[in-house]
């Protein structure tokens, strides 16, 4: 009788769970504040503000209010943003050139944080010509082809060219074979041998991006094309180790995953493989779904963000680029 029940009476897992403070001693995994990076939407107009509806809570802004926020940011401890711009139509081009002006958006808005912060935060800025072709593709286009190696010399130039603005991480999200080594090296050869790479290492051709081509205004250019010959399609798991081996070995400081919670294996296969700094997206579709859950009532807000962020800490992940960075964050302060 007694063996069929195992270990129990003798071991009751129930002890430990009684009260607050027994779950406090043996807790594994904190969640804080300094494990965040918030994404930001810059607008050209500095006064600006537009909401952005499938990003409940999320707004595109100007300089002027994009300062604030990041003035936030650094109150509330949080490490570090990622900006990404809002290019007017009339700038973007085929082969995206604005990517590389170094009054752009991004550049300035960097130079502005950079002027008023110093290092008291980290810049990310990402490198991928998405927000300035009229095509929407992360690449140069020909004939409907990417042209891997044409993009990689457009890349280098992108990423000094925010280097120079004041950029403290060189993000490639463009998938592009070869561009951590190829950025790499033009960064070395300009002098910015001290900016590091984060590199979007493991990135699917995932669907949870919807919101985010709104935000930034590629939707309509990428129009019914799909970015499949450069994303990795989400059956893989083998193909996310081989990608991470490739951008170590190029060069890259962190290698990250995207999307997040539909890809906590990969976070996990990844931390467990390498042991390097492993960061994980979650992504605008991720930040949407839960937040019209919440707005519909169904889900309690905080406590969904909370528990999903935390998911990311337990399956090995060392930091997080989240939308919900900021109410996090305030939060964990509670
Ligand atoms: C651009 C880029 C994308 C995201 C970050 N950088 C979109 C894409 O690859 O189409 C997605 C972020 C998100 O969905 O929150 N290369």
């Amino acid at each position: 009788m007694q063996s069929s029940r195992g270990d129990y009476p003798m071991t009751r897992m129930r002890r430990l769970r009684q009260h607050p403070w027994s779950r406090a001693l043996v807790n594994e995994t904190i969640l804080s504040s300094a494990d965040l990076i918030w994404p930001l939407f810059i607008l050209p107009d500095a006064k600006g503000e537009q909401p952005i509806a499938s990003l409940p809570g999320v707004s595109r802004r100007g300089i002027e209010l994009l300062l604030k926020d990041v003035e936030e940011a650094v109150d509330l401890g949080i490490p570090a943003i990622a900006l990404f711009p809002v290019t007017p139509t009339e700038l973007k081009s085929d082969d995206g050139r604005e990517a590389l002006n170094p009054d752009n958006l991004i550049c300035s808005a960097t130079r502005a944080i950079r002027q008023r912060f110093g290092n008291a935060i980290g810049i990310v800025c990402d490198v991928a010509l998405d927000p300035y072709t009229s095509h929407g593709q992360d690449g140069l286009l020909r004939d409907g082809v990417i042209l891997n190696d044409e993009t990689l010399m457009v890349l280098q130039q992108q990423a000094v060219v925010q280097a120079a603005a004041g950029a403290s991480v060189i993000a490639p999200s463009d998938m592009m074979d070869g561009r951590i080594g190829a950025v790499r090296e033009a960064l070395d050869g300009s002098g910015h041998q001290d900016v590091c790479i984060m590199s979007y290492a493991a990135k699917y051709a995932s669907a949870f991006y919807g919101p985010f081509r709104d935000a930034v205004g590629s939707k309509g250019n990428l129009g019914s094309g799909d970015k499949k010959t450069y994303q990795m399609q989400p059956s893989a798991t083998d193909e996310a180790i081989h990608e991470v081996a490739l951008d170590l070995r190029e060069g890259a400081d962190i290698v990250m995953v995207k999307p997040g919670m539909p890809y906590l294996d990969i976070v996990y296969r990844i931390k467990t493989e390498f042991q390097v700094p492993t960061a994980v997206y979650q992504v605008s579709g991720e930040y949407a779904m839960l937040c019209a859950a919440a707005n519909n009532g169904w889900l309690d807000k905080e406590k969904c963000m909370l528990e999903s962020l935390l998911a990311f800490r337990r399956a090995g992940a060392d930091m997080i680029l989240t939308y919900f960075a900021r109410d996090a964050a305030k939060a964990l302060r509670k």
